[in-house]
């Protein structure tokens, strides 16, 4: 009784196909050597009969030819699926990846197969001169050696060689002075004692204005509203709720105080103050908090740090209030503001 190919198990179909490719692909190489072999190397025309390896096969591979095409065109399928998607399902960023990807492996594959299977193969040999002739460097040595034939002030040329060399050096390093900022200027600040304090449209803040549970921005009359020090936080609160260190005992005339607005952390401006209303909440401790990182200081114990990344408090402008009953600076901070560079010295 014959078996018909339906009849066989799976696993028999399938070795059967397996033996079919082996064959198939033993039979294709054969057939590719014996027309190496037959065609006539280059070498073996000329007139020197030395061996040339040069050789070039064009392989008329039809079926490869197709297969790169196949892969060319479901790659730019792919590519435009990934327009569609960025067009219709512009936030799923899993298929646009997924359409790019798989494009751009189509092209891939594309190009492998061309390359191996579809362009010309080619081994080319260039012939060249030897690399290092001797002659050659004998003749550069003599060159050198005799460049210095009648120089007697050697020490003085080489001494002004090596002084010109490091000049043109130190030019070269001397823009590396710009980076970072201008020297000195982490010091300074555009308040001077007495500078009126103001707000953004150039008002004076009179001490009278300064409300307990709210905080205010204030910047120096007549300075620099861009510079980094110029913004400080003024808030006023009850006598019992200040706790300065005993140098700073008169920095917070009727309990109105000033910090700089810089975080010293990473010189975030600071714009969130808290003023617990309610005494059950603990701590009870109104606070300036960085919106960055959330360092928090406590402006009632002269900007301590409570909680967060920066490593110093809060630098404390001392204030006055004048016979106008308007706020005034009364001195330099207690430190230097902005993000806590190289060592902040005191000012
Ligand atoms: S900049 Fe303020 S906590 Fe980081």
């Amino acid at each position: 009784m014959n078996d018909t190919p339906e009849d066989r198990p799976p696993s028999s179909r399938l070795a059967r196909a397996l033996g079919l490719i082996a064959a198939a692909r033993i039979g294709w190489r054969g057939a590719r050597r014996k027309a190496t072999a037959a065609k006539p190397s280059s070498a073996a025309a000329g007139d020197t009969g030395s061996h040339d390896p040069s050789e070039r096969t064009v392989p008329a591979n039809r079926r490869a030819e197709n297969l790169v095409a196949i892969l060319l065109v479901l790659g730019a399928g792919c590519a435009f699926a990934f327009i569609a998607f960025y067009i219709i399902l512009q936030t799923n960023t899993q298929l646009l990846g997924l359409a790019m990807g798989c494009a751009l492996a189509l092209l891939a594959a594309a190009a492998i197969v061309a390359g191996k299977m579809v362009v010309p193969q080619e081994t080319s040999v260039e012939p060249r001169d030897q690399l290092l002739k001797e002659e050659a460097v004998e003749e550069v040595v003599e060159i050198v050696e005799s460049g210095g034939e009648g120089i007697s002030r050697r020490i003085l040329l080489t001494g002004a060689g090596g002084l010109a060399g490091a000049a043109v050096l130190g030019a070269a390093a001397a823009p590396l002075a710009s980076l970072g900022p201008p020297a000195g200027s982490l010091h300074q600040s555009p308040w001077r004692r007495g500078i009126r304090l103001i707000d953004d449209q150039g008002h004076l803040y009179a001490a009278a204005d300064i409300q307990i549970g709210s905080f205010y921005t204030a910047l120096p009359q007549g300075g620099n509203p861009d510079s980094l020090g110029a913004g400080v936080l003024v808030i006023r609160l009850p006598q019992s709720m200040i706790h300065l260190p005993a140098a700073r005992q008169s920095w917070a005339p009727q309990g109105i105080m000033a910090y700089s607005k810089i975080c010293p952390h990473a010189g975030c401006a600071i714009n969130l103050y808290r003023y617990p209303l309610d005494e059950s909440t603990a701590p009870f401790t109104p606070a300036f908090t960085c919106p960055c990182h959330y360092s928090t200081f406590t402006p009632g114990n002269g900007g301590k740090l409570i909680f967060g990344p920066a490593g110093r408090e809060l630098p404390q402008m001392p204030i006055m209030i004048d016979s106008d009953g308007n706020l005034r600076c009364d001195g330099p901070f207690d430190e230097d503001i902005g993000p806590s560079w190289w060592g902040v010295r005191r000012t």
